[in-house]
Formats: structure tokens, C-alpha cells, sequence
């Protein structure tokens, strides 16, 4: 078994197959592999972060991790321990919110919710009133917190589901696309929150396919593709992973392919895209170093009327389009 102050979730070739029957007598099997061999670590006190596409099996990962659905092959690790064999261990240690609106009683209170909640986590009915008043300080929902959930907005509803979520104080809390659906006020308040727990020491495993999101909140991330991860690393390796942190965009009518390739051999350049943008061809070069910028990008494309040539950041959002484009080719 693994120390106490191991990871905290640790994961090898964990897979997860679903199978459906379909047609004439339920004959017709379809299988998706929806996991493919996952191998993740994950440390303690830190928000991690995993990043993929509608489809890529989050929500698989995160419902295997907190002991709701058996992996179909390899090996999960929370806290040490094994998620198919020590859930009962495991159970009262986890917190889970996964997304959308369902899991909460609409027709009594929130206070009445995390009652109802409270008990079933066992939580001693001494100990109760005093812990629900704390989380919902916590989550800013006080005021509210004696109307029906009916009322709630989404977004309050959201907060109600992070308090149901830490009411019994657990080690490991998994945010299943915390943010979907909210409108960008409550989304930003339900990222401040989260930040805020990491401060008391909880783990966070949070899934998003918001890349600004994963940006802003996961000093390490994992981006899943296809069930598998293809890469896991911090924000700043992994731009450096996909050539660099600086990235040139150059529109025109048209390129040649002679342009492209003196691009591609200027100093530092360790990537040249070409594609259509609207009307006009967008080159998108990526640059390792200093010495390749505007001008020289300039320099080397005389003769274009309208060429236009910028520098940003090489953001999350060209990473994670590198990534699950090599791995869809
Ligand atoms: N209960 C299920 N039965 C059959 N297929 C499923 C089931 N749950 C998920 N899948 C499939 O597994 C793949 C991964 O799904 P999911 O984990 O929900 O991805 P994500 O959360 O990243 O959008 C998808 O192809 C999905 O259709
Ligand atoms: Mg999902």
C-alpha cells in the first residue's frame, strides 16, 4: 500500500469499455472503449486538472476514481487505495460533483437539502447544524439558504451542489465540468470557490473542456483525447511541448509554398500552419526564442498588399488543438 503522503491518485493502464445492445433482440453489440489505458498521477493539495473534448471520457475517469463505476481493466489508486477493492474506505474520504442540475430535492431548502445530505454522510447530529451553517457561508449562499431550490438559479444551485460536495469534509474532491451551463457571473464565482478550498488542503480533480479554465486553475493539467492521455505537464511545459511560447500569425491572400519554407527555417521557428481564414490564408508559426518576430516575419513575405503579422502567447488552446489533432492523424 502506498504512504500516507503518496499521491493522491495514482492510476495504471486503466481501461473502460461499454457495451450497448441494440436492434432485433437486443443482437446488435456496440462497444466503445471509452478509457484506453490511462496512467496518471496526480499529487496532494493541488488542483489537477483534465482537459479533453466532448467524448474523450472524463466522466468515466472521474466517476472510476470516485469509486461509482468499475474500471474494466488496469489499476486506480486514491489516496492509496484501491478504488474497486477499499470503496467503503474510500466513500466517506471523496467529495463528488458531477455536472448539470439533477441530485438535489427542489421542493425543500437548500439548508434541508444538506440536512438530508448530512445524515447520509453520518455526520453526527451534533456536529450538523454548525457544519451546514459553515459551508454555506462558504459557498455565499447564507441569505438564500432557507428558500426552496426551486428558486435557486443555476448558478446557486451550482454552489449547493459544492456544499453537498464538502459538507463531510472530504480529502479529495472531484469537479466533474463544474462551470457548464453557468452564465459567466457564476462561473466566475464558482472558480474563486474552488480556488479557495485548495487553501484548506483538499486535493481537487477537476474536468473542463474550457481550456481558460484549466489555465487559470490547474497549475498541472492532463489533456485526454480518445480515452487516452496524451500529455501531462504544466501549462508552461506544455507549451513548450507544442514548440514554443510564442506564436506569430500572418494573414494574406495566399502563400507560397517557397515562403513557407523560409519561414520555417528562420531562427527559433519550430512550426508553420497554413489555413484558410476566411477570404485570406492565416500562417500560424510557432517560435522557440527572441530572435523571430514581427519583423522578420515581415521581412521574409515582401510583396503582400494586405499582409497583416502579430504576436500572442502561445496559448492553452493551440497546445491542446497540437495535441488532439496529432493524436486524430
Ligand atoms: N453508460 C455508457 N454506456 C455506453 N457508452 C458510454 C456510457 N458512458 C459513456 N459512454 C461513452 O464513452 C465515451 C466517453 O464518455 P464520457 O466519459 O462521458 O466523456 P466526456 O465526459 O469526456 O464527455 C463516449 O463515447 C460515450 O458515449
Ligand atoms: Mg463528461
Amino acid at each position: 500500500m502506498l504512504a500516507r503522503d503518496g499521491p493522491a491518485i495514482e492510476t495504471r493502464g486503466v481501461t473502460r469499455r461499454f457495451e450497448s445492445r441494440k436492434g432485433f433482440l437486443f443482437r446488435d453489440i456496440t462497444r466503445t472503449d471509452a478509457l484506453q489505458g490511462v496512467d496518471l498521477t496526480v499529487e496532494r493539495g493541488s488542483i489537477f486538472g483534465l482537459l479533453g473534448p466532448n467524448g474523450a471520457g472524463k466522466t468515466t475517469l472521474t466517476k472510476i476514481l470516485s469509486t461509482l463505476l468499475l474500471p474494466t481493466g488496469g489499476e486506480a489508486r486514491v489516496l492509496g487505495h484501491d478504488v474497486s477493492r477499499d470503496a467503503d474506505w474510500l466513500r466517506p474520504r471523496i467529495g463528488l460533483v458531477l455536472g448539470g442540475e439533477r441530485g438535489l430535492y427542489n421542493r425543500v431548502s437548500g439548508r434541508d437539502n444538506l440536512r438530508y445530505f448530512a445524515d447520509l454522510y453520518g455526520i453526527p447530529p451534533v456536529e450538523r447544524e454548525a457544519r451546514i451553517r459553515t459551508v454555506l457561508e462558504r459557498v455565499d449562499l447564507s441569505t438564500a439558504a432557507d428558500r426552496r431550490v426551486e428558486e435557486y438559479s443555476r448558478g446557486m444551485k451550482q454552489k449547493l451542489h459544492l456544499a453537498r460536495g464538502i459538507l463531510h469534509r472530504p480529502e479529495i474532491l472531484f469537479l466533474d465540468e463544474p462551470t457548464i451551463g453557468l452564465d459567466p457571473k457564476s462561473a466566475r464565482e464558482t472558480r474563486k470557490l474552488i480556488r479557495s478550498l485548495v487553501v484548506d488542503g483538499v486535493t481537487i480533480f477537476l474536468t473542463t473542456h474550457y481550456m481558460f479554465e484549466a489555465e487559470e486553475l490547474c497549475p498541472q493539467l492532463a489533456i485526454l483525447s480518445k480515452g487516452r492521455i496524451v500529455a501531462r505537464d504544466s501549462v508552461d511545459n506544455l507549451r513548450q511541448l507544442v514548440g514554443g511560447d510564442r506564436t506569430l500569425e500572418a494573414e494574406a491572400y495566399g502563400f507560397e509554398d517557397r515562403e513557407l519554407a523560409t519561414l520555417r527555417h528562420l531562427p527559433g521557428v519550430s512550426k508553420v500552419v497554413e489555413e484558410e481564414y476566411g477570404p485570406a490564408t492565416r500562417l500560424t508559426i510557432r517560435v522557440r526564442t527572441e530572435e523571430t518576430g514581427v519583423d522578420e516575419v515581415r521581412r521574409v513575405l515582401p510583396g503582400h498588399d494586405e499582409l497583416s503579422v502579430r504576436e500572442r502567447r502561445t496559448s492553452l488552446e493551440d497546445v491542446y488543438l497540437d495535441l488532439v489533432e496529432e493524436e486524430a492523424r
